[in-house]
């Protein structure tokens, strides 16, 4: 198999996914870094680039310059840039004939996710969006465990995601990843749902298998000049009946990302937290509960398949990403563009940034307004 040239815009020297995102590609030897347009200061693009030991030449100073200059020599765009240019990286890039890898969230809001699904659509091309979270072998595990009918229907889905580093106004000291995320111009329409609810809600439809239908949401902000949301708590129901809520809050002191999620059926239920993400606890009414274990046994193929060492070495994030680039080159080895989910090559893709997109405007809407419930 060919390896997949990519080319990555965002990700310059101090910033955070940019490089986690590499060390993932890197992983399996299936992608190779050939050019970047780093940063949005030329100097340090370039300085970035040469820190990569890649050709000086594919050092470009903007995304415009890299797509014109890298026709049939790249495969794919990876997108790490703050969330005002992922729409129009994704479009440009899809445009020009090239595959495209982004960071959630899709877009700034939901109509920004509608036109780069119009383009992926158009253009034939791939186009991947890392939720992290669902590439994590226990994750696909508890996927796989609900549809399969272990817990028995579905009733109840409770899935939190707090964070403390947004407690203070750090943003106003210049902290860039903070600077960023509570600036309306390059965050978009949100900061805490669009940063780390969209990941809790994602995680909840996609483990459960049940769609929220309805929800309703007190969105606030607690510190004093910020102009986008830092806390949020969502009452949720499902398709199927199911109650749940979601919690997305950067400020709560003292947390570090303290994703984890809860569902319970007639007959059981499992808890999976992000910062034990070895193991998964199924609990049962009538016997003591089971923790399942990365790579021991009990494991389905699927979710054995996304274990990379053998159980007790510790994985984490950055296979977790890792596991979202294999399935993406999987996907094209086999002459695809799609892998539909239950397939071993599945990836999160535009449908997933759209509904959560759609999911952070209804809550913002729903808990500005005077209705008790809104649909999605
Ligand atoms: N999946 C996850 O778990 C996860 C985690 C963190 C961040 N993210 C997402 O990744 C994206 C980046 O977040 P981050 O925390 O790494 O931000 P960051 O501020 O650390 O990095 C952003 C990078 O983009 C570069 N950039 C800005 N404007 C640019 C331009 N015009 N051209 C080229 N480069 C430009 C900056 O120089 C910087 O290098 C965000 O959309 C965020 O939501 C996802």
């Amino acid at each position: 198999m060919n390896k997949i040239r990519y080319g990555m815009v965002g990700g310059a020297e101090g910033a955070f996914i940019g490089a986690v995102h590499r060390a993932a590609a890197a992983l399996d030897g299936q992608f190779e870094l050939v050019c970047g347009a780093f940063s949005q200061d030329p100097a340090k693009g370039r300085r970035t680039a040469a820190a990569l030991g890649l050709d000086p030449a594919r050092a470009y100073d903007d995304l415009g310059a890299l797509l014109a200059g890298e026709k049939g020599r790249m495969d794919a765009l990876v997108i790490v840039t703050p969330n005002h240019l992922h729409a129009l990286a994704a479009i440009a890039a899809l445009k020009a004939g090239f595959h495209v890898i982004s960071d959630k969230p899709a877009a700034m809001d939901r109509a920004e996710a509608d036109s780069i699904a119009v383009a992926v659509k158009e253009s034939g091309k791939l186009y991947a969006l890392t939720y992290t979270y669902a590439g994590y072998p226990l994750v696909e595990e508890a996927r796989r465990r609900v549809a399969r009918g272990e817990f028995g229907a579905i009733r109840r889905i409770d899935v939190m995601y707090p964070q403390g580093w947004l407690s203070a106004p750090i943003e106003q000291d210049g902290q860039k990843q903070a600077a960023w995320r509570t600036d309306p111009a390059r965050a978009g329409i949100s900061c805490c749902l669009a940063d780390i609810g969209v990941h809790a809600f994602q995680l909840a439809e996609h483990i459960s298998g049940q769609r929220v239908t309805e929800i309703s949401a007190d969105v606030s902000t607690h510190v004093p000049g910020r102009r986008l949301d830092d806390d949020s708590s969502v009452l949720l129901r499902f398709a199927n009946g199911a109650r749940g809520t979601l919690t997305a809050s950067q400020i709560c002191a003292g947390e570090e990302n303290g994703l984890s999620i809860r569902i319970y059926g007639e007959k059981g239920g499992l808890v999976w937290t992000q910062t034990e993400p070895d193991s998964l606890i199924l609990k049962w009414p009538d016997r003591p509960m089971e923790t399942l274990r990365m790579g021991g046994p009990g494991l389905s193929p699927e979710a054995l398949a996304r274990c990379r060492v053998p159980a007790g070495h510790p994985g984490g994030y950055i296979e977790a990403f890792a596991n979202h680039y294999r399935a993406v080159a999987g996907t094209l080895a086999a002459g695809r563009v799609t892998s539909p989910l239950g397939d071993p090559l599945w990836f999160p893709g535009i449908a997933e940034g759209v509904r959560s997109l759609a999911f952070v405007e209804t809550a913002l809407a729903n808990s500005r307004g005077a209705e008790k419930w809104s649909s999605l």
